[in-house]
């Protein structure tokens, strides 16, 4: 297919002579397309480019500054950084479709020998490649160059097109001023045969407190995350993270992005005393629009809605497999939610009119897997951030363990909709997946408290399962540092309580993994031995199978033995339907 060879570059030629190649990185894109104000004028900036290019003294750089635009004559190409590029933060996919995929990198300028610094102002120009052999020496599908500059804190997100489904792809990026300076290799998208096809992560990829990370150098600017500086800062300390990099590295990574609801946090909101009350002095608003710009510069995802740039619910159609619909149960327009303070929140869960998605995602959100179901999809898997199933108070046990309103236990009704749209249109094969609470649970899901249609002990009358993974490094919510001992004896406790919590887990930081086929959608948790120092040691601590059609957890639930926490059927009988 011609289109392979030449996705971008057309585009860019056909175009006015002085190309601008800035408005081909989607880190300068607004926000909103009806508010350009909020992203960049790319076309300012490249006019700006020109001009100096006419005014300066080219004297001072080597030759290469004037880069080969396609091999053709540049006379009349912006002005870029020849003295050299550091990719500080190699390469990164994300949001792969079934014909293209995200690529992203961050290039900054070398300062020179003598230790100057690099005049910002000057952009940096990236080439990117996309081919089938590790070292891009066959055919070259996906090729393009853009632009970059500190206006977007030298990040560079394109978009490689003209891909094939399920097929393994590399890609380089190399500085277009200089010959090659880095390369690469990376898995391209989706090829359905190894187990880390996709990463999916459900949120808190970073914190903005002041403590966090601090002991082990990980800082932020003595203050709370507030503004552009602040999270593009942390986003970066992140991202030099060995496993983190790894993992960015091994394939596509497809995110959504703590206690916040569309106009606050649990220290910031511009409700009742408007910007007065912030830790950081920043307004609530501002701060959402640094966090979302910072997250776009920085994240390889795409937007989805050229309208809307909070807008992060999407879904991806993986061949005739599944649907995997991504939500956002945080901050897109959930009413107010429980931020420590407000416990009264309790009283307020079960008002019809409260909603966790807002209108517009929820409908949506219904309509997607009603299609779903109707091209035939077998598996509807639905990645948010916040668990799902209920979760009955321990009251008066050891562990004080709280019901947590900051998960769907506070939108009830908001629930109940979603459990009715699922039974009631007989959309089978669906699974919740779920992040945030620190702590690991599979449940089948079932209406709260049903005992009459849904039985916790062959699973009969369940209509899908959650699987709910834990943090990665934060701290347990039963308690941080707990051991396995003692999490299990609270664990107990809750799946005594909560009949259709088939497993839980609270004391090992880890992930899981889904591995998917047409007949089959086994879940695998892992735990890590120790997450005081950088090491790869840990296990697989339970295993889940579902079988296609079944919409429940297979029975004997994990085959009925785990390495950690506790099964609904290890309970004594007379226990488990308290
Ligand atoms: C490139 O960036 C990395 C990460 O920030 C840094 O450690 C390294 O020193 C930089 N290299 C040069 C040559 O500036
Ligand atoms: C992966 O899929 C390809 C193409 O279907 C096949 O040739 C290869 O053997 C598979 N690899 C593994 C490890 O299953
Ligand atoms: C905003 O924050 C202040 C300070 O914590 C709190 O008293 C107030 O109730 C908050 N308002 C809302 C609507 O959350
Ligand atoms: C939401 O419902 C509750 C309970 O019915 C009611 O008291 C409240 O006024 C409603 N709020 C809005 C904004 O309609
Ligand atoms: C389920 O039962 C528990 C314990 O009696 C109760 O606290 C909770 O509100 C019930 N949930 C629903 C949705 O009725
Ligand atoms: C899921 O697990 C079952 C039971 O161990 C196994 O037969 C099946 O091949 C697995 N399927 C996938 C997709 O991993
Ligand atoms: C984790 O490793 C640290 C540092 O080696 C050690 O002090 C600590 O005892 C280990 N923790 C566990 C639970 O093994």
């Amino acid at each position: 297919m011609r289109f392979n060879f030449i996705p971008l570059i057309q585009l860019a030629v056909a175009g006015i002579a002085t190309a601008n190649f800035f408005h081909r990185n989607l880190a300068y894109h607004s926000p909103f397309a009806t508010h350009p104000q909020l992203g960049h004028d790319t076309s300012k900036i490249n006019e700006n480019c020109i001009q100096r290019r006419q005014n300066m003294d080219s004297a001072a750089f080597k030759d290469g500054h004037y880069a080969t635009f396609y091999g053709g004559d540049f006379s009349n190409t912006p002005f870029i950084w020849g003295g050299g590029v550091n990719f500080t933060h190699a390469g990164k996919e994300g949001d792969p479709f079934d014909t293209s995929v995200l690529l992203w990198t961050r290039a900054v300028p070398l300062a020179s020998s003598g230790g100057a610094v690099p005049n910002v102002d000057v952009p940096v120009c990236v080439a990117y490649q996309v081919g089938t052999t590790p070292d891009l020496s066959g055919r070259i599908v996906s090729r393009g160059e853009a632009f970059t500059s500190y206006d977007v804190d030298w990040t560079v997100k394109v978009e490689a097109t003209g891909l094939k489904p399920d097929t393994k792809y590399f890609y380089s990026f190399k500085d277009c001023a200089t010959a090659a300076t880095r390369w690469f290799n990376a898995y391209g998208f989706a090829a359905h045969n190894t187990s880390a096809d996709i990463f999916i992560h459900l949120g808190d990829y970073i914190y903005e407190s002041l403590g966090n990370g601090a002991h082990i150098g990980r800082q932020t600017l003595g203050r709370e995350l507030a503004t552009i500086k602040d999270y593009r800062q942390r986003l970066n300390q992140y991202r030099t993270d060995q496993s983190l990099v790894d993992a960015h590295l091994r394939a596509p990574w497809i995110t959504v992005s703590d206690n916040s609801w569309k106009a606050g946090t649990a220290d910031s909101n511009d409700t009742t005393v408007g910007c007065a009350f912030s830790a950081s002095g920043a307004c609530f608003t501002d701060r959402k629009l640094a966090a979302v710009r910072a997250y776009h510069e920085w994240m390889p995802i795409r937007q989805v809605d050229p309208q809307d740039k909070l807008r992060i619910w999407r879904n991806f159609q993986i061949g005739k497999l599944l649907d995997l619909t991504m939500l956002d149960t945080r901050q897109y327009d959930r009413d107010i939610t429980d931020m420590y303070y407000n416990t009264d929140v309790n009283t307020i869960a079960s008002f019809a009119n409260r909603s966790l998605m807002g209108a517009a995602q929820e409908k949506w959100f219904f309509d997607t897997v009603s299609e779903s179901k109707s091209r035939g999809a077998v598996w509807r898997v639905v990645g948010q951030q916040i668990v799902f199933t209920q979760l009955n108070e321990l009251g008066s046990c050891t562990f004080s363990f709280p019901t947590s309103h900051d998960a769907w236990d506070g939108y009830r009704a908001n629930r109940k909709r979603v459990l009715d749209h699922i039974s009631q249109n007989r959309i089978s094969n669906t699974v919740i997946l779920s992040g945030d609470s620190h702590a690991n649970w599979v449940s089948d899901l079932a209406y709260p408290n049903d005992t009459t249609t849904y039985d916790p002990v062959t699973g009969k009358g369940a209509i899908g399962v959650e699987f709910a993974g834990t943090a990665v490094t934060s701290g347990s919510s039963f308690g941080s540092g707990i051991t396995p001992a003692a999490a299990n004896a609270v664990s107990t406790q809750l799946v005594g309580l909560n009949p259709d919590l088939q497993w839980s887990e609270g004391s090992y930081r880890g992930f899981f993994t889904l591995s998917i086929d047409s007949l089959h959608l086994n879940a695998t948790y892992y735990g890590m031995n120790n997450i005081s120092f950088a090491n790869l040691d840990g296990f697989a601590t339970a295993q889940f199978v579902v079988k296609a059609g079944e919409n429940k957890l297979s029975r004997p639930v994990a085959g009925g033995s785990v390495l950690a926490g506790v099964l609904q059927s290890q309970l004594p009988a007379s226990n488990s339907t308290n």
